[in-house]
């Protein structure tokens, strides 16, 4: 490409969440887990989430949300269509094609973006890096995770933590300088934390050595302290990176939007970045966790609830399994 060529920014123009339709408050979690409203929401934040019922899957939430946000952006001219999840249908093939031909689009490029709870800031980064490159104009994001699937029946820790949900932006090529712009991005990964964040069976590992795994192996396990920890400094470290290579400082920024890990650590990254909490926005007293979809989720709450308007600076960053964390800038749109 020429210095001369003109360059495509990517652009944020709609944004969409849904939830499935039954809520489980912490009065209604499993008796056996021994919990209650007092702890759960002390410890986490977290007043009720959704799950879905038995038929539903992660598939069904992620066409909710692509047609809830292509309802607000023409699905006409999307030509790819990227999915990001980490409990997705089946091992194989990946999500995104599918859901393009549920969607009616067409031979699109359409491929699954792996990252665990920071897979929407790495589906961000892929879509806008596919927008500037020029291989597309009008990308679908899709987070969805449906993780109530994926708890041990056992397991109160994670499992009070975990909600469904899936949300979507559409991104589209634009100018330089318009409202909506994605500036720039941080993101990061530690693989020696692999094992704390973790569905240990059920791959190729377990299919090389045979009887390795369980059946209780398919399930999610989290070190759930040791992961708190991680995701604090993480998520603080990315964010401050992300606002380096954008050059703004943390007193500019007008809205944060972190992934919904757990009341606390929302709490602990805002006063480390020294940004007070009317900035930081986020919904998880209501829908819990929600894995990738939770920054769109959010995202899709606070314009409901008219929370963050166009021209705002505004700080998206996420942590996950893997490890992997990622933080991303940009400038809020005016959306529908
Ligand atoms: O999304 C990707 C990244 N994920 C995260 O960032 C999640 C990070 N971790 C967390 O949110 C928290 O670690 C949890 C909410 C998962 C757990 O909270 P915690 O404060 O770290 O609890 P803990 O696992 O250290 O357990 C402390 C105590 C234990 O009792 P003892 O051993 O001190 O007697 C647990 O048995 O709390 C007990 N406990 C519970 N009690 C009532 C653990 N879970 C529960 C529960 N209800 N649901």
């Amino acid at each position: 490409m020429s210095e001369h060529t003109h360059r495509p920014v990517p652009v944020l123009e709609a944004v969409a969440g849904i939830v499935p339709p039954r809520v489980v408050s912490n009065e209604d979690l499993p008796a056996h887990w021994d919990t209650n409203d007092v702890w759960v929401r002390r410890r986490t934040g977290i007043g009720t989430r959704h799950w879905v019922d038995e038929g539903t899957s992660t598939g069904d939430l992620a066409l909710a949300a692509a047609e809830a946000v292509l309802a607000k952006s023409p699905a006409g001219d999307v030509d790819a269509v990227v999915v990001a999840t980490s409990t997705p249908d089946h091992p194989m093939p990946g999500m995104a094609p599918v859901l393009a031909t549920r969607l009616g689009l067409g031979g699109v490029a359409a491929f699954d973006v792996s990252a665990v709870c920071t897979g929407f800031v790495y589906g961000l980064a892929t879509a806008s890096g596919m927008i500037t490159a020029g291989i597309a104009r009008r990308v679908l994001l899709v987070a969805a995770d449906v993780y109530s699937t994926l708890i041990s029946p056992d397991d109160r820790g994670a499992g009070v933590v975990f909600g469904d949900g899936a949300g979507a932006v559409v991104l589209r090529a634009g100018e330089s300088g318009e409202a909506g712009e994605v500036l720039g991005f941080d993101l990061g990964s530690d693989g020696a934390g692999h094992d704390l964040i973790t569905v240990p069976g059920g791959g190729a590992r377990g299919r090389a050595e045979p009887g390795r795994y369980g059946p209780a192996d398919c399930h999610f396990r989290m070190s759930g302290r040791e992961v708190f920890q991680h995701a604090v400094t993480r998520m603080t470290e990315s964010s401050l990176a992300a606002l380096k290579n954008v050059g703004w400082t943390t007193s500019e920024i007008d809205r944060v939007v972190a992934h919904q890990a757990n009341a606390r650590i929302l709490s602990l990254v805002g006063q480390r970045l020294s940004i007070s909490d009317d900035k930081v926005l986020g919904n998880i007293s209501r829908v819990g966790n929600t894995g990738a979809a939770s920054i769109p989720l959010a995202l899709a709450d606070a314009v409901a609830r008219d929370e963050i308007h166009a021209g705002e600076k505004v700080l998206l960053t996420a942590f996950g399994g893997g490890f992997t964390w990622g933080s991303a800038t940009l400038v809020w749109p005016e959306i529908v």
